[in-house]
Formats: C-alpha cells, structure tokens, sequence
C-alpha cells in the first residue's frame, strides 16, 4: 500500500529560506540536498521520500509519525547503524542513509539479539 506523504516543503529544500548552507546526504544511494540543523526524517520527506523502513511480519511501508521520537515508525539505517530514528538525527555532510527493510539485529554487548524477541511493528 503506497503512503500518501502530506508534508510539503514551504520552501525549496536545497536552499533554506534564510540563506542558510546546506548539506548533502543520500539516501538508498540518491543524493539529496537539506538544510544543515534539519532532522534526517525531515530532509527526506522534503524530498519526496515516503517509505522510511517495511515491518518485518507483512512489510508494510513506514513513514514517520509522531516526528518527536516516540513512535519508531522513521527507523532508517544510518551511515551502516541499523535502528536509528531519524527525526532525532540531525544531517551531516555525505551521509549514507538506506531503507530499513524488515529485522534488524540488535548488539546488546557482544550477544546479538533478534527484534522478533524485542518488539517491532
Ligand atoms: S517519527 Fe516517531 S519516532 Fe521518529
């Protein structure tokens, strides 16, 4: 089922409305354009991206939600980290973000966990 994104961009993306810099990113290997200090949650669903991670029991797409780190429905990998929020991370200068497609292990001090014993969905 496609996500119909209902976030606009006020202003063009790649330049902020002050004049700000801006940084580039990619995302799944696509370059982007944000404004520096914008969230990774908030540069990419200016730039028309709409599936943010799949769940791993169905595969549904995921967007973020709540956009304030409660939800858990923006989980990107970040820069090779699975399970990063991404409207909690600010961009930076070339950095590599990818879908988060279904489990993703978790390192809890040497012994990996599976998410299916965690939570999820
Ligand atoms: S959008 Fe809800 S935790 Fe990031």
């Amino acid at each position: 089922m496609p996500i119909n994104v209902r976030f606009r961009p006020l202003f063009p993306i790649d330049a902020s409305p002050r004049g700000e810099p801006t940084v580039g990113l990619y995302f799944d290997g696509r370059a982007m354009r944000a404004p520096v200090g914008c969230s990774v949650a908030a540069a990419l669903l200016a730039n028309g991206v709409s599936t943010f991670r799949t769940t791993p029991v169905s595969g549904a797409p995921r967007a973020p939600y709540c956009m304030m780190g409660a939800c858990f429905d923006c989980l990107v990998e970040i820069d090779g980290q699975p399970n990063r929020q991404s409207c909690l991370v600010a961009v930076t200068e070339g950095m590599q973000v990818r879908t988060q497609a279904g489990l993703r292990s978790l390192d809890c001090g040497g012994a990996a966990v599976s998410e299916e014993a965690a939570h999820v969905e």
